[in-house]
Parts: C-alpha cells; structure tokens; sequence
C-alpha cells in the first residue's frame, strides 16, 4: 500500500523524522532556519496529503483552494493564527497544534521575561561588557520588586495558568482576565477575575497570553496603555497582533508605562532598526516561548503522531475543533 505523501516545511532533525518514515513518504524543505519559499509551498500543497507546518507558513484561502489532495495540516505550535481554520474544516481539511507540551517551558520564559524586564538584565549585562562598572552606587541600575506585586494575565489558557502558578511562588497577587471565568484557578490559585479596564488599571505587570483573534487583534492599544500605572510592564508572549507595537512605542517615551518585555511582534522577525529596540526600558526576544531542546522535539513528535493518526484513521490527539 502506498505510503501517504506528507510534506514538512522546515528541515527538522533525522533522528525525530526516522521514525516515521515506515508510516509517511516525507519530503521536506531542506532550510533549518529559512522559512519555505511560497511557491514551494504553494506547489507541495497541491501534490501533498498532509502538511506539517511552522507559525511563519499561511495556511490561507490561496493553499486551500489549490490543494485537492490535502486532509490534514499538522501546525508545530500551539497558536494557529496562520491557518484559515474556518476555511480548513469547510474542504474538510483537519487541523492540529501542539498543546500542552509547550505550556511549562513558554510559562517558565514568560516568567523568566517578566523578571530580567523587572531587574533589568540585560542592561546591567551590557553594563559590564561596556565597561561602565566603575563603582557601586545605591541606585546603580535599580528595577522594580516582583515578590509582593500585582501580575494581571490577560489569556488565563494553560499557559495562563502555569504563570499563574509561577506568581504565586514569588508571592504576587494574581489578577486575570479572559473570555470565560476559570474556577479551578480561582480555587486553586487564588487568582481574581476581573475586567479588562481594571486589570490594566491595577496591575503590575500586565502579562498577554491571549491568542490572537479578530477580538484580541490590537487589544493592547493607546487606550489600553493609557490606562496601565505609570509604573507597570507590559510582557506579551502571545502574538504581536494583540498589541498596537506604535502606540507601544509612544506609551514608553511618553513616560505612560515603565517598560515592556517582548517575545513577538506585529511583523516577524524585526530588524535590528526596529524603534522599539532603541529603548532600554524594552527587552525584545525573537520569538523563543517554547525554544528548548526538549520541548521543540517534543513539539514536532507530537505533530508528526498526529499526521499518523489521522492516515491511520485514528482521533487526532490535539485537534483544532
Ligand atoms: C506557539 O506554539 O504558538 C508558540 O508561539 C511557538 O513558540
């Protein structure tokens, strides 16, 4: 029987791919860091049944409309803003992500943000390196507490939760904001629901783990920095599409908000002239939420079990529903 045509496009690592090879006629982009050109995409669509795909690849109505013998697409994240999963299900096309398996190592660098943004790290590392660590002074790049602060989560998801879990330990008050109330954190976490206005209002540290959507699109806005403490940061490890990155920009030098800490960006990737990088209240990451060994590997496992699955005729283990 012949094996179902699947195409992957990035290079992932042979000792994952191996395998999988019994189940699947794999061809793959041979680029590790370079995204697939779009016309390949484009013309593997066509000819392939599945598709494992990356965040930075559009699963858009061009793809779909195109791609007669496509039945799956299996995306190598949790965020699925990159598909047209409306159009998907109407050619009856399934989708998976990659729940769960990322939530502790994006939460462990949401936190890990949060706090070099606080204490500012990465200054005070560029301090040394520019010579400029002459004396000791009392306020010798001072930051802000964490321990004993207000965090607001905007997004109370899994990884939500497991920030949640990560502000408890450092003895901060959990304020979190999302579509549905969450019980079990409540109960759990002792965390507060409360409106988005007063969040931003009360918080410390406004955290963004909301995926984005056409409601989330620019959430965090002119108005929304407007009404954050002169004091507070705004950490997103979400997408950059929930935040307004100009009005970002205006919010810090205007002396509106204390800072940021960012893993994404409306565009990706940035340029080293991006405005927002010329701040020093502002620590910027190329996207890396979920970046670890570990993790990743786990990440393209999950999704090439899921493409299996589905040419075997079994339940997806993560759906898009
Ligand atoms: C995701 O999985 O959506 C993350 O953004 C990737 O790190």
């Amino acid at each position: 029987m012949s094996k179902p045509k699947v195409y992957i496009t990035r290079n992932l690592p042979d000792e994952i791919i191996e395998p999988y090879k019994g189940d699947l006629d794999i061809e793959m982009w041979p680029e590790k860091e370079v995204p697939v050109d779009r016309h390949i995409l484009l013309e593997h669509a066509r000819t392939s049944e599945g598709l494992l795909t990356m965040l930075t690849d559009s699963v858009d109505k061009e793809l779909l409309q195109q791609s007669e013998n496509l039945s799956i697409v299996a995306n190598m994240a949790v965020g699925y803003d990159n598909v047209d999963v409306v159009r998907a299900r109407k050619k009856n096309v399934a989708v998976s992500n990659t729940p769960d398996v990322l939530t502790e190592t994006t939460a462990d660098l949401t936190f890990c943000l949060l706090m070099a943004t606080a204490r500012r790290l990465v200054e005070a590392n560029q301090y040394i390196k520019d010579n400029q660590w002459k004396n000791w002074s009392p306020l010798m790049l001072a930051g802000s507490d964490i321990h004993g602060k207000t965090i607001g989560i905007v997004g109370m998801g899994r990884i939500g939760e497991a920030v949640a879990k990560r502000a408890k330990g450092f003895g901060m008050k959990v304020l979190y904001h999302n579509r549905s109330r969450k019980k079990e954190v409540e109960e759990n976490l002792g965390a507060i629901y409360t409106a988005f206005d007063s969040l931003l209002e009360q918080a410390d540290y406004v955290v963004c783990l909301t995926p984005l959507t056409d409601e989330t699109r620019h959430m965090f806005d002119a108005s929304a920095f407007k009404k954050m403490k002169t004091e507070a940061f705004f950490i997103n490890v979400s997408r950059g599409g929930t935040m307004d990155e100009q009005a970002l920009y205006r919010a810090i030098t205007d002396n509106e908000i204390a800072g940021a800490g960012l893993d994404v960006f409306e565009e990706e990737p940035i340029l080293s002239n991006h405005p927002l990088l010329a701040l020093p209240e502002v620590i910027c990451l190329p996207h890396i939420g979920s970046a670890t060994k570990e993790t990743r590997y786990k990440m393209m496992t999950l999704s090439l079990d899921n493409l299996v699955r589905h040419f075997q005729g079994k339940p997806l283990l993560t759906p898009v529903t």
